[in-house]
């Protein structure tokens, strides 16, 4: 790219946004990250800056704060903004649903309002499979949205309507909503990865904390469903994959504007809960203990994604397997047991 274009990364410092960051780096673009560093730490920025061996610059802040948004407009040339920050414990979300819809709603507003008056209209935003609530299986992008089950994914459609409700009153608006499915994993050399603050609620991290010995052994959330062993199933994609698509639904962007386009992430294989102990163990040579317990309140028995649309129409499609995912996960956390610390 011979003008260099600066996507600014809310969230930047955290898990999804990190990896998107070293992508689009790697591509040519330039960013800027701004984080409150709520679930995050500024040594995710030094690394991603070792990765690339570019320049990753931050402004330490909440996107709920509009002055300061518009100083970072004023400031630098923003060409897109990819919008990461956010609250996403879902548990906590049903504790504390003013503060999930005062920080992921509210401040996208905030970011929206702040763009419209600056002129820049391209935002891809970070929603998740939770919209679809328990549609048939799998989903496509045509499969109606549900009622997500907890207030946390109540606030991803939310905004997704929101933005659609935007870009049908000005179609200057170039709009991707991303629907992950389970981000997992981290970044082949291990600087990278998912660093939740004490005990993880998802299966992923928890099965890595056992794995290293922080914690005794994983408990499975029922073994009772109607699926291949009766334990859950997902659709896990490797983080540098779902970074990958946010590079390819930018170029889309870039190249069909204006737009207002959704597009699923995900690797369109589910997985269970067992498969994912037993894969890590074949990978890794370490045994996962665990024991049956009853269902987690709010899982759905098994869903994954039809990800054809972004492979039709994206050129991208989920590359690293199940056994690269659970060999990444375990190079993170053995190399970083403390997380950033
Ligand atoms: P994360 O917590 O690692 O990253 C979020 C980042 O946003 C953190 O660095 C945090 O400090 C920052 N932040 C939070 N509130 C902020 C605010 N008000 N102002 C500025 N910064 C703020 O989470 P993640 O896993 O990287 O998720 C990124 C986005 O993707 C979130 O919106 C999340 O809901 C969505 N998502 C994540 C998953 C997943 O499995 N990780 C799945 C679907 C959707
Ligand atoms: C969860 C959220 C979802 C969010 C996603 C990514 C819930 C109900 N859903 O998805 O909204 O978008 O994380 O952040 O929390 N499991 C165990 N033991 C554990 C943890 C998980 O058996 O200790 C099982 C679960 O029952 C499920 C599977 O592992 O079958 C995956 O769970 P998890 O990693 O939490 O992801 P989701 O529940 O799919």
């Amino acid at each position: 790219m011979s003008d260099k274009k600066l996507v600014l990364l809310p969230g930047g410092a955290g898990y999804i946004g990190s990896h998107t960051a070293v992508v689009l780096l790697q591509a040519g673009y330039e960013v800027l990250v701004v984080d409150n560093f709520s679930n995050s730490s500024e040594i995710s920025l030094q690394r991603i800056e070792n990765i690339t061996e570019k320049k990753c610059p931050y402004v330490r802040g909440d996107i709920r704060d509009r002055k300061l948004l518009l100083e970072i407009f004023q400031q630098y040339d923003i060409y897109a903004v990819m919008n990461f920050a956010g609250l996403k414990a879902v548990g906590e979300s049903c504790k504390k649903p003013l503060s999930y819809y005062n920080c992921n709603v509210f401040g996208v507003i905030n970011l929206l309002e702040v763009m419209q008056e600056r002129n820049v209209k391209t935002f891809v935003f970070s929603s998740s499979a939770t919209v679809y609530g328990d549609a048939p299986i799998p989903y496509t992008e045509n499969t109606p949205t549900g009622i997500p089950i907890s207030p946390y994914g109540r606030t991803k459609l939310h905004i997704e309507q929101i933005l659609s409700d935007l870009y049908n009153s000005d179609n200057a608006w170039n709009i991707a909503i991303l629907r992950y499915f389970n981000p997992i994993s981290a970044i082949e050399n291990g600087l990278l990865g998912e660093n939740p603050q004490g005990i993880p609620n998802n299966l992923a991290p928890y099965i890595a904390k056992v794995a290293a010995g922080k914690l005794k052994e994983l408990a499975v959330f029922g073994n009772d469903y109607p699926t291949v062993d009766g334990t859950g199933v997902r659709d896990y994609i490797h983080i540098m994959d779902l970074a990958e698509g946010h590079l390819r639904a930018l170029n889309y962007l870039e190249n069909n504007h204006p737009n207002f386009n959704i597009w699923n992430l995900g690797t369109g294989s589910g997985y269970s809960v067992l498969e994912i102990v037993r894969a890590f163990e074949k990978e890794t040579g370490i045994t996962i203990p665990y024991k049956i317990t009853a269902r987690r309140p709010g899982d759905l028995p098994e869903f994954y994604a039809d990800p054809s649309k972004a492979e039709r129409e994206l050129n991208w499609k989920a590359k690293r397997d199940i056994n690269a995912m659970m060999r990444d996960l375990w190079n993170f956390i053995k190399n970083n047991p403390n997380g950033y610390e």
